[in-house]
């Protein structure tokens, strides 16, 4: 089954909710990566440094942003074409920067869930249904899995 220009619409859409705030969901975005991994915080230079989740950190908000931005820019590849490209210098770049910032595959898990649960709040429960959460899922885990077969060529 390909991507629907349905489930496309559900992505632009609530993608459209989260830019209302960028400041408050990539802070929400990052709380819920260390609710659920603790450990992933030595990963990131910028949670290092600091006891607390910095606020109005640029590269916290610009993480946040690029994660929601890729897996939204999916979705419409998913509908347009039945697959994700990402352009290959982009790519080489995403496979380096996350092999030496020690990013491991079961990590990927952890980020869908944390992505999944800030667009849940920020749609509201009324309007949040399964529809959403699986097309959101599944052009994530289309990008992720490009990502993270470019990481295996960077060891
Ligand atoms: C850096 C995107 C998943 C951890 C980056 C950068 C991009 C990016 C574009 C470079 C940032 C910059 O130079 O401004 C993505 C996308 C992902 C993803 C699109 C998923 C689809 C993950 C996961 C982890 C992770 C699963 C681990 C939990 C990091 C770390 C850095 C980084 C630690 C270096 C940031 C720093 O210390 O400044 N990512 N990423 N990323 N990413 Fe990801």
């Amino acid at each position: 089954m390909g991507f629907t220009e349905k489930q496309e619409g559900l992505v632009k859409e609530s993608w459209e909710v989260l830019k209302q705030d960028i400041p408050h969901f990539s802070l929400r975005f990052f709380s819920l990566i260390l609710e659920i991994a603790p450990g992933a915080k030595n990963m990131f230079s910028f949670l290092r440094e600091s006891e607390e989740i910095p606020q109005n950190n640029p590269k916290l908000k610009a993480h946040a942003v690029k994660v929601f931005k890729m897996t939204c820019e999916s979705a419409i590849q998913l509908r347009e074409k039945g697959e994700v490209v990402v352009a290959d210098t982009t790519l080489k770049y995403l496979g380096t920067v996350h092999v030496k910032s020690g990013v491991k595959d079961p990590h990927f898990e952890v980020v869908k869930e944390a992505l999944i649960r800030t667009i849940e709040e920020a749609i509201g429960e009324e309007k949040w249904n399964e529809e959403m959460k699986n097309a959101w899922g599944e052009a994530y885990d289309q990008l992720a899995e490009a990502i993270k077969a470019e990481m295996k060529n960077h060891h």
